[in-house]
């Protein structure tokens, strides 16, 4: 239980002189604990122990004067936020800017002025009380507004994996496709020491990048042989239909325009809107690679699964002129250096 003494405000008395002290505790005692230090050192002993409200602080003092001290509880984190008074004698106009100029809040003359000293501790102790109460409401709305963006991520994550699934529901031979598409298109983004946001944009753009198919009757996906051309030029529209339905929502960064770009190549031969070489995004490239890769690694209705070492290949034959070379570098490096394997979801 927390007596009235504990809940009074706690002041510090930092002054070698007896008399001088005498007559601060005569003044402050009825409403602060007092502390009282005779000395520079013993003073910030006491304050990063105690961490008083308030320190009243004699300049002149042997060993450590008030303005070392005063120094060095500002350049101390533990005690930079207490309010410093300094007890300065008539005549010091001087002493007094100079305290003001290394952090105090405010000075006392000698002789002191009983009412004057209960006045100014009184006022500063109020204001201190305020900050300390703003700092505390402060404190609550940054972990009320880190929850709220932790809870926003949170469902910004779980919505991208449900449209990811959802958009391979009907295609059981692709499961997990956009997925393990973007594990990889990571793992290259990082080998080509792209920033997190941009490695984190290519994580959603990857998983997202085929919810365009939705549009493509179930029987042209799933159907065993090779496509037909009618077929292939119906099938050219998913990375439209998957902007159109991307486009609106603000994502950090442009997810719906890697999107669509995910069937470009460098030489204009891609689809849909046969872009070349600086029209398509870095981010792009990347997802164009790791599409080829994880598609011809893996089984088809139309062929078996042709394997890394086959898709490898692939892509190095068509280095420069479909696939950017140095995500091609990257690619390789990712399955040579590091033995990249893909990994269902867990
Ligand atoms: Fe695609
Ligand atoms: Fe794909």
């Amino acid at each position: 239980m927390i007596s009235p003494q504990q809940d009074k405000p706690l002041v510090l008395i930092v002054d070698d002189n007896p008399t001088n002290i005498d007559i601060l505790v005569t003044a402050l005692q009825e409403d602060y604990r007092l502390g009282i230090s005779k000395s520079g050192a013993r003073a910030r002993a006491y304050a990063e122990k105690h961490h008083p409200l308030l320190i009243l602080l004699d300049i002149m003092m042997p060993n450590m004067n008030g303005y070392e001290v005063c120094r060095l509880l500002k350049d101390s984190p533990e005690t930079a936020d207490i309010a410093v008074i300094f007890i300065t004698a008539l005549h010091e106009t001087a002493s007094k800017t100079k305290g003001l100029d290394i952090g105090a809040v405010d000075y006392i003359t000698k002789p002191f002025n009983t009412a004057e000293v209960k006045a100014r501790v009184r006022t500063h102790v109020e204001l201190r009380r305020i900050q300390e109460e703003l700092n505390d409401q402060n404190r609550i709305l940054k972990r009320k507004v880190e929850e709220k963006t932790a809870l926003t991520q949170k469902i910004l994550r779980l919505t991208i994996q449900s449209m990811s699934q959802m958009a391979e529901s009907r295609d059981p031979y692709t499961a997990g496709h956009q997925q393990r598409v973007s594990q990889l298109a990571c793992a290259i983004a990082q080998k080509m020491a792209m920033t997190a946001e941009d490695i984190d944009t290519i994580r959603v753009a990857g998983l997202l990048h085929d919810i365009g198919k939705f549009r493509i009757p179930s029987d042209i996906l799933n159907r065993p042989g090779k496509i037909l051309s009618v077929e292939y030029e119906f099938l050219k529209i998913h990375p439209q239909v998957a902007y159109d339905l991307l486009k609106d929502i603000p994502f950090p960064g442009p997810v719906s325009e890697i999107v669509y770009q995910h069937h470009e190549k460098l030489d204009g031969s891609g689809y849909p809107r046969g872009l070349t070489r600086s029209g398509i995004l870095p981010e792009a490239r990347i997802l164009t690679v790791a599409d080829v890769i994880e598609a011809m690694s893996s089984h088809r209705p139309y062929r078996p699964a042709l394997g890394t070492d086959i898709a490898l290949a692939e892509i190095v034959k068509h280095k420069g002129d479909h696939f950017d070379p140095d995500v091609v570098e990257g690619c390789l490096a990712v399955f040579r250096e590091d033995h990249f394997q893909f990994h269902d979801r867990s």
